[in-house]
């Protein structure tokens, strides 16, 4: 009932710019009958994508004081993987990919940040390698031309370097970045990727990185 109530406000407020629902984080021009539509059509499917009814039988691997890393694996049951499907296919059709068939389907290992409201807000995929590509230089020319291809096009060295964990995807829900949620998963799953040790920064690896990845990964590094 809250989200309908957003919504009302929302398109009450006739907005000639761009606004941002505070439920679903989706930035659409209000006034455009043509984005409502679409704002209303992405709102309740995403809402339902990330919405975690809590499972008899999950892995909590770590607990905060605003929410708690729950573990995924291949084999769990068929409710626990087709959530990871669903949250996955929106973190996907965010980032703009399509289709990309993880190499080892059956080491994958998925965590998921649940947020006090029973939310998915946050995702890490990863994956185990045996080696990745340093990225060399940071883009070239203040705020250059931003298309998504040019984007992806870091320069990479063609030396190969020893890496154990790959991680394929990272996302955090629009509305809840900024609190160090990224971080936390990225330092459990260096906790809990190989049983017994915790993973060294150089062993992981990030693929093919966004803007957003890359500003993390390189604070993340840093730090
Ligand atoms: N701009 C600048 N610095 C950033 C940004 C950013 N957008 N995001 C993170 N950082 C840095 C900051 O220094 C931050 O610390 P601070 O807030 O104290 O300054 C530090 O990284 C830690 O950030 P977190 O709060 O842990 O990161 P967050 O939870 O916001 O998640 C993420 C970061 C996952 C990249 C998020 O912005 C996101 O989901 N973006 C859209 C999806 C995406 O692009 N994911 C990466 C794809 S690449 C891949 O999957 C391999
Ligand atoms: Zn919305």
């Amino acid at each position: 009932k809250e989200t309908k109530e957003q919504l009302i406000i929302d398109a009450g407020q006739k907005h000639f710019g761009a606004t941002m629902c505070k439920s679903c984080g989706m930035i659409y021009i209000a006034s455009s009958p043509g984005d409502e539509l679409q704002h209303v059509q992405h709102h309740y499917r995403f809402l339902e994508g990330i919405k975690y009814t809590g499972w008899k039988k999950e892995r909590v691997v770590a607990e905060f004081w605003d929410g708690k890393i729950v573990l995924v694996l291949p084999h769990d049951p068929s409710y626990a993987i087709r959530k990871v499907e669903d949250v996955q296919e929106l973190v996907d059709n965010e980032l703009g990919f399509h289709q990309v068939v993880p190499r080892c389907p059956n080491k994958t290992k998925t965590f998921l940040f649940i947020s006090d409201e029973k939310r998915v807000v946050g995702c890490l995929i990863a994956e185990p390698i045996k080696q990745a590509f340093r990225v060399l230089s940071e883009p070239t020319g203040p705020e250059s031309p931003s298309s998504k291809e040019c984007h992806r096009a870091w320069q990479c060295s063609n030396v190969p370097e020893p890496a154990v964990c790959g991680i394929s995807r990272i996302w955090v829900f629009r509305l809840k970045r900024r609190k160090r949620i990224a971080r936390r998963l990225v330092d459990t799953l260096r906790n809990c990727f190989m049983f017994g040790c915790f993973l060294k920064i150089d062993e992981i690896a990030f693929s093919d990185p966004t803007p957003d990845g890359k500003l993390f990964a390189t604070k993340y590094c840093n730090t």
